[in-house]
């Protein structure tokens, strides 16, 4: 294996170099768990007011690594600020979620100098960040993106992206093309600014499988890290994806790194993804909720699942609003007291 470099320890581990502990991040690390996260989101306004104040979203992106110990930050922002580039009108409703105003696909064109505040927090909180913490750029996939803006909110079923699949498969493909396009300026601009390392969300991965997933999962993923150039380590999370799906979006795409949700054995990973593709994940939120003894063992257990390969210790998917901070806290103790 080749020698650590002077970068943070947890860049060298998404490059499967070896580390002197297991490096972790939560998603979701910065948010309403945090007392002092709502603390500035009230001063705010909306949420998205947040987002687009470049001195707030570095605060709250720095709130928890104030806290905790944790290796890597990632950028206060949503996937949705894509869409909104795009022309589209997006809102958030308290206690419900986001809103999309249908979209006009005549009028869909993206506008980089819309999200010129999230380039600034990046420059911000990199220059602010210790020089041994990773700063994390982030997008929406395509396909993700899609499901929100034909829906015009979140859904556990996408029944208008199913439609639109189906009625307009040209519309759809195009809609793909165009957002493919916007996530990879999104992320160059991002890397420019500073970030470390990129993180690609395929929240909604396990909508489709086998061809669709081929098409409108793996393909605009594949073309988004060839247009990164390797930079910096490229994280792919598809959330949900079939286990043959997953194998091919780890090893087909290009990704550095495949993020493992938690409905995903890491036995299974560890046994079928390439060892040149690191892992990262993948306990439960529900057992960060849990806390104590039962979250030890679980991250005890995929510790040693992952003993043999190079490894990022990370949630399956974010940290659930009413987790005890305390409960965090443990986690990253734990974690750092394993010796890789
Ligand atoms: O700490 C971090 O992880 C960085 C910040 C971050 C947020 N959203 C902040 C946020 C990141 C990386 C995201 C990504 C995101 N946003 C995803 C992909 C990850 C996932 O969860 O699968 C998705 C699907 C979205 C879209 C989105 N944003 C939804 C569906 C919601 C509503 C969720 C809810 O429970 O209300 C949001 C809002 C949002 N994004 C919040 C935060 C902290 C809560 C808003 C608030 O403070 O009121």
């Amino acid at each position: 294996m080749d020698k650590p470099t002077d970068k943070p320890m947890i860049v060298d581990a998404w490059l499967g170099r070896p580390t002197r502990h297991i490096p972790l991040w939560l998603m979701r690390q910065a948010g309403r768990y945090l007392p002092e996260y709502r603390q500035v989101r009230a001063q705010a306004g909306s949420f998205l007011d947040l987002c687009y104040n470049p001195d707030l979203a570095m605060e709250v992106t720095l709130q928890p690594m104030r806290r905790f110990d944790l290796d890597a930050a990632i950028i206060f922002s949503d996937i949705l600020v894509v869409p909104h580039a795009l022309g589209q009108h997006v809102y958030f409703v308290e206690g419900e979620g986001p809103r999309l105003d249908p979209i006009d696909f005549n009028q869909l064109s993206f506008n980089p100098d819309h999200l010129n505040p999230v380039y600034e927090a990046i420059r911000k909180t990199r220059a602010a960040l210790a020089k041994d913490k990773a700063l994390i750029g982030f997008a929406g996939a395509p396909l993700t993106l899609a499901c929100y803006m034909i829906e015009g909110r979140g859904s556990s079923h996408f029944p208008k992206m199913r439609a639109m699949m189906q009625e307009d498969p040209a519309g759809f493909a195009a809609l793909i093309d165009l957002l493919t396009d916007a996530v990879i300026a999104h992320l160059q601009r991002q890397i420019a600014s500073g970030c470390d390392a990129v993180q690609v969300f395929e929240s909604h991965a396990g909508q489709l499988a086998g061809a669709d997933f081929a098409a409108f999962v793996v393909r605009p993923m594949r073309k988004i890290v060839a247009a990164l150039n390797k930079k910096v380590p490229v994280i792919g999370f598809a959330r949900g994806a079939a286990q043959d799906d997953l194998l091919r979006y780890a090893t087909d795409t290009g990704i550095d790194v495949a993020g493992i949700d938690q409905h995903t054995d890491m036995g299974w990973a560890a046994a079928n993804i390439p060892p040149r593709v690191v892992l990262q994940g993948n306990l439960a939120p529900e057992l960060l909720l849990a806390g104590g003894v039962s979250m030890q063992r679980a991250a005890q257990r995929i510790r040693t699942l992952m003993a043999k390969r190079p490894f990022v210790f990370n949630l399956g998917h974010g940290v659930i609003k009413e987790t005890n901070p305390d409960h965090v806290a443990q986690l990253v103790e734990t974690v750092h007291g394993y010796q890789p």
